[in-house]
């Protein structure tokens, strides 16, 4: 096939982001780390109600903003809004970041992080994780150089589920210049339950160059709605908004969002059970004999290593979906409390056939 258009050849090689597997009727979906809870009745209401397609959304999300400023004790322009929290991250790498530049993560983390970066033009330092799955700091904080311009740190880690501590965050932030855009992605904070953690939107006040990303489509289950949002300095956020694109954070996304705020009680009461859940597996699969990074997201981490697809087929075959990084893990999110037996089902037949 000829091709005439002239793509941009790193664009061209990149691989389009690889979606968790759908699940059949009788499989049980572990592979996206959503929630498996549907909406509360009251968030359903807001959305019946706010079914006018025909008009556009408010593109400044002020609403949601409005709630969230005042709950975190900032200004409105602290806060944005954005279509998922993956999309503020793709804003603050187009706003910092051009060829020629280095964008600072460790590796392996989120699955979204070096494709966003390629985007930019510029070139992605992956720092290796320690053996525990958790980030590196010293040597995250050693990459850094004159052509670092955002460095990204995930607590809890997808995939490894394991936190940085508040200790260890603010060593790390007193040696990146403040030059250097740090944000720190929050995706699963609600699930956190290690008191030594760091919790991003206690600092930000404290750093001028700190952004936190939060979403509400882990722990309030709002996934298909594509709303997350970050807390930063205003000229920071202000730059993100720059490179947005406009009016793509819908009402309804916003509408659900400020419901689910207004009924977090009930909801953080089924994250408490996801938690109790995860820790559960986590030391099921233990007493198993394997070795599972402390987690303290909606998921856990297998390390499969080599046997990385062998394993996921026997999941795939219990009906089990699950997300396999080879050479390294899987991952398996804490779903419906009736996957848990076919997952440790299927867990168990992995260390005996391997
Ligand atoms: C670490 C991390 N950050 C961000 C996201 C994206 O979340 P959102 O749905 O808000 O774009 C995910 C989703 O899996 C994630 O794991």
């Amino acid at each position: 096939m000829t091709v005439p258009v002239r793509l941009r050849p790193e664009i061209a090689a990149l691989p389009p982001y690889r979606q968790g597997k759908q699940a059949d009727a009788h499989a049980f979906k572990l592979s996206s780390n959503e929630n498996p809870f549907e909406p509360l009745p009251a968030v359903l209401d807001v959305l019946r109600d706010s079914l006018q397609v025909n008009r556009y959304p408010d593109g400044a999300a002020s609403g949601l903003r409005s709630v969230l400023a005042e709950r975190f004790g900032v200004g409105i322009d602290e806060v944005h809004a954005g279509a998922g929290s993956i999309s503020i991250l793709s804003q603050l790498l187009l706003a910092t970041a051009q060829p020629g530049d280095e964008v600072v993560y460790a590796w392996r983390s989120f699955e979204a992080y070096p494709g966003l970066v390629t985007v930019t033009g510029a070139t992605s330092v992956q720092v290796p994780n320690r053996a525990d799955g958790s980030h590196d700091l010293e040597a995250m904080a050693a990459a850094v150089t004159d052509a670092t311009r955002l460095v990204i740190v995930c607590s809890p880690n997808n995939p490894t589920g394991e936190v940085v501590s508040t200790h260890d965050f603010e060593r790390f932030m007193a040696a990146v210049p403040e030059s250097v855009l740090v944000v720190l992605d929050e995706a699963y904070a609600e699930f956190v339950t290690d008191d030594t953690a760091v919790q991003g939107e206690s600092l930000t006040e404290k750093h001028p160059n700190l952004v936190v990303l939060r979403t509400f489509s882990k722990a309030y289950g709002l996934a298909g709605l594509r709303i997350g949002y970050a807390i930063g300095p205003a000229y920071v956020l202000d730059a993100a908004r720059s490179t947005a694109i406009a009016l793509s954070v819908t009402a309804m996304g916003q509408q659900a969002a400020i419901a689910s705020l207004e009924h977090e009680e009930e909801l953080l009461e089924r994250v408490s059970r996801i938690v109790r859940l995860r820790d559960q597996v986590r030391q099921a699969l233990i007493d198993q004999g394997w070795d599972v990074p402390r987690a303290q997201g909606n998921f856990v981490w297998l390390p499969t290593g080599e046997h990385t697809a062998r394993a996921a087929e026997v999941f795939d075959r219990a009906g089990i979906v699950v997300r396999a990084f080879a050479p390294e893990g899987i991952r398996i999110s804490i779903g419906e409390s009736a996957s848990v037996d076919k997952l440790l089902g299927a867990a168990q037949e992995v260390v005996r056939s391997l």
